[in-house]
């Protein structure tokens, strides 16, 4: 008999060597390699190697569909995230940490669209029966007509779903824990995790079931990460959220059927996660008692405007190398404002140590946010509270420049609406500036803007 061949593979990116070795070459990763039997040539597909294909047919890009591309949720944040509801026959993963709440937002899908008259087969390789049973009493939905099984087994999953007539979606809660007998590598491991996945999407594809498979992020070794079976779905979500924080948020990382840049936010409470329609109320502080060093910014997640609020605390530092420390933003933009700062604007800010935080727990990505990170520094430092019922948006440049961002009037509208009277912001040339009830303040340049900060500090000093 041959013998049976081996691989060396790093269970936390799925690089391949011929030899083990205590860290992975390629992520750096210490005892995450693991040996693996090589996947048989005929597991994939039941073709024999060298077998003669059949022709299969060729058809032009126009033509009729049977069915509703997608399958809409009551869920509003989960259909902005899908970009509309999920497509038929796609393949998704949902991400996060453990505890995040991926089961329970998933079983409030499947409850959803099984009431709206949907198949819906839900399948927890992580959870007993009544484990899921008692997670849905609690949450109300009990008597949604959701198919229920407790299974790791990919064949048995695979035999139970050709059985019966192809539910409009199956669920599999998680992928990790599935394990399929095509190949001889241990459950959780990279091998089992892309062949479950494999054998799993190509009955998504055949039957024109949605599949959503759900994927653990974990830096353990011992189970491995869902970035494996990304390339192989349709779309990516990853769901995210402090542990600390109520808030979570919903991201699609990619979407072959939509924008990745969407995010769905929701809140966690006593009876599941419940929609949040208005982001930027949750993410705005009390806002009678301006105090410094707290501005709100005017940002953008995706197609939808959030206000946020930034809080800077600047204070002398006491020690060699001043503390930066950034929560909901990046460090390396945040050391790049304050460098040009320093540099331009003639704020000196190296003896101090830099406190950043966005309220809420959001995590900001827009490169959008650097004015108001300016203004939240400058009025810690100078000790004046900016006016409340401003937001402050635009990117500043390395040479002191203000510019002007993408949806600027979507952001401008987004303050009107919350009720603000001022946006200091670059404002592009097309802009109608009469056409919003806000005094806007159009900046150019950052050492303007901050002069004009800095010369209030006397005058709110004296009372
Ligand atoms: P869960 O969906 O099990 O997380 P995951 O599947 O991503 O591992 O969520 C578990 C957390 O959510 C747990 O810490 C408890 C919390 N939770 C609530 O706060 N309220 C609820 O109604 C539910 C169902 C969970
Ligand atoms: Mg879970």
């Amino acid at each position: 008999m041959a013998k049976q061949k081996t691989n060396y593979i790093c269970q936390n990116c799925g690089t391949v060597s011929s030899r083990w070795a205590g860290r992975c070459d390629s992520c750096g990763e210490w005892n995450s390699i693991v040996e693996e039997a090589l996947e048989a040539p005929i597991a994939s597909g039941g073709a024999r190697l060298g077998a003669k294909g059949r022709v299969i047919e060729l058809v032009g890009l126009d033509g009729d569909r049977k069915e509703a591309p997608r399958i809409a949720s009551d869920i509003k944040e989960l259909d902005r995230v899908t970009g509309g509801g999920i497509v038929h026959g796609s393949a998704l993963l949902v991400g996060g940490d453990p505890g995040i709440g991926k089961s329970t937002i998933l079983i409030q899908a499947a409850a959803s669209l099984a009431r709206a008259g949907h198949g819906v087969v839900y399948i927890s390789g992580e959870e007993a029966i009544d484990q899921v049973r008692l997670r849905a009493e609690r949450l109300g939905l009990s008597d949604a007509p959701v198919k229920l099984a407790s299974e790791t087994s990919v064949e048995d999953i695979l035999a139970t779903l050709n059985a019966d007539k192809p539910p409009a979606l199956v669920i599999i809660d998680s992928i990790q824990t599935l394990w399929t007998s095509a190949v001889e590598s241990a459950p959780g491991t990279v091998t089992q995790v892309r062949a479950s996945a494999q054998s799993l999407i190509r009955y998504a594809k055949k039957s024109r079931s949605a599949v959503i498979l759900v994927g653990h992020v974990t830096k353990d070794g011992q189970i491995a990460g869902p970035r494996v079976v990304e390339h192989m779905v349709d779309a990516v979500l990853y769901f995210e959220g402090e542990r600390g924080h109520q808030f979570r948020i919903l991201r699609a990382v990619k979407n072959r059927f939509g924008p990745t840049d969407e995010i769905g936010v929701f809140e966690m409470g006593d009876s599941g996660l419940r929609e949040v329609h208005n982001p930027s109320e949750l993410f705005l502080g009390d806002r009678d008692n301006p105090s410094p060093g707290t501005v709100v910014f005017g940002g953008m997640e995706g197609t939808r405007p959030i206000l946020v609020e930034i809080q800077a605390l600047v204070t002398p530092s006491s020690l060699g190398t001043p503390r930066r420390a950034v929560v909901g933003w990046d460090t390396s933009r945040l050391s790049m404002v304050i460098a040009v700062l320093e540099a331009h604007c003639g704020v000196k800010l190296g003896m101090h140590d830099v406190y950043l935080n966005v309220a809420g727990g959001l995590r900001i990505q827009e490169p959008a946010a650097d004015l108001a990170v300016a203004a939240a520094l400058i009025s810690s430092l100078a000790g004046v509270a900016l006016p409340s019922d401003c937001v402050y948006f635009g990117e500043v440049s390395l040479s002191g420049a203000a510019r002007p961002v993408s949806h600027t009037p979507q952001r401008l509208k987004e303050a009107e609406k919350l009720g603000f009277g001022k946006a200091a912001a670059p404002m592009p040339g097309k802009i109608d500036t009469k056409s919003y009830g806000l005094t806007l303040e159009a900046i150019t340049s950052l050492s303007g803007f901050v002069a004009r900060i800095a010369a209030q500090a006397p005058a709110q000093r004296k009372d």
